[in-house]
């Protein structure tokens, strides 16, 4: 993925927070199992649609861009500007609550969002992994907090971040939170290489939340946080049920 491509859509009018698209590309680079043209991506919490956009002409797969608090019509309008309307299709639906056939995507991801709504055990095994394919991915990047603060986060968080401080977890508060399933096969969590990179991007635009970011950036958020990586790969079929199925008749 070639950021530069995406250059005039970094703007205040796209972006929602840290340079979402460097995120993006580290995940996607870190993916074992690259996506393709005949995928089905949910990208889940897309905000304005920029990652959707960008999941769909970076590996011409067809995605589903959720978002809550970004009507389906706004996003529906800049995806067909974007010459993305025939793949790239809106939903508004809330994540705590999807509404999708199970195992209907290659991978399901999530920038800057899962924060707000996944912070609790249980969740991804209920609320994501069904929706997953067996083999399928899923591919999350959220702020985060160093695991050496994580007994502080309040006490260093809420100056800047108030009652939403709770929300910014550690690596090792994350990998707790995911949890375990037989269906999971493999879970990594990480802390992200393009943090920096990614907050100057957001930090430079005139926009009165990055300029209110930017306020806390060296006392706060440079010294104390994190971009949090995380992708789970579900278990993929076991070929010997399609045989013995096939050999029985079934
Ligand atoms: C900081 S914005 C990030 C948007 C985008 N992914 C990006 O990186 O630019 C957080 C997004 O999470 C979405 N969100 C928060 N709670 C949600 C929920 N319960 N269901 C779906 N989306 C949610 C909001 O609608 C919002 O657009």
């Amino acid at each position: 993925m070639n950021l530069e491509c995406y250059r005039h859509f970094l703007t205040k009018d796209y972006l929602m927070g840290p340079n979402s698209l460097r995120i993006l590309k580290e995940l996607l680079e870190r993916n074992p199992k690259p996506l393709k043209e005949d995928s089905l991506i949910l990208d889940l919490g897309c905000g304005t649609g920029l990652t959707s956009f960008a999941l769909c002409r970076e590996t011409g797969a067809k995605v589903l861009a959720n978002d809550l608090w970004i009507s389906g019509e706004e996003n529906a309008a800049r995806f067909a500007a974007w010459g993305v309307g025939d793949k790239v299709t809106p939903v508004h639906e809330n994540a705590d609550n999807l509404n999708f056939a199970r195992e209907s995507f290659d991978a399901v991801v999530s920038i800057d969002s899962y924060h707000y709504f996944a912070g609790k055990e249980g969740y991804f095994q209920e609320k994501i992994l069904p929706f997953l394919k067996p083999g399928g991915v899923a591919l999350f990047g959220v702020p985060g907090i160093r695991e050496e603060y994580d007994n502080k986060t309040i006490e260093l968080l809420t100056p800047w971040l108030g009652e939403q401080a709770y929300m910014f977890r550690s690596v090792r508060q994350w990998k707790k939170i995911l949890g375990e399933d037989p269906d999971m096969v493999s879970v990594e969590v990480f802390e992200l290489d393009c943090f920096e990179a990614a907050w100057q991007d957001w930090l430079v635009l005139e926009n009165k939340f990055a300029r209110g970011d930017a306020a806390f950036w060296e006392q706060i958020i440079k010294p104390y946080t994190s971009f949090v990586g995380m992708i789970v790969r579900k278990k993929r079929k076991s070929v010997w049920i399609d045989i013995l199925k096939s050999n029985s008749g079934c």
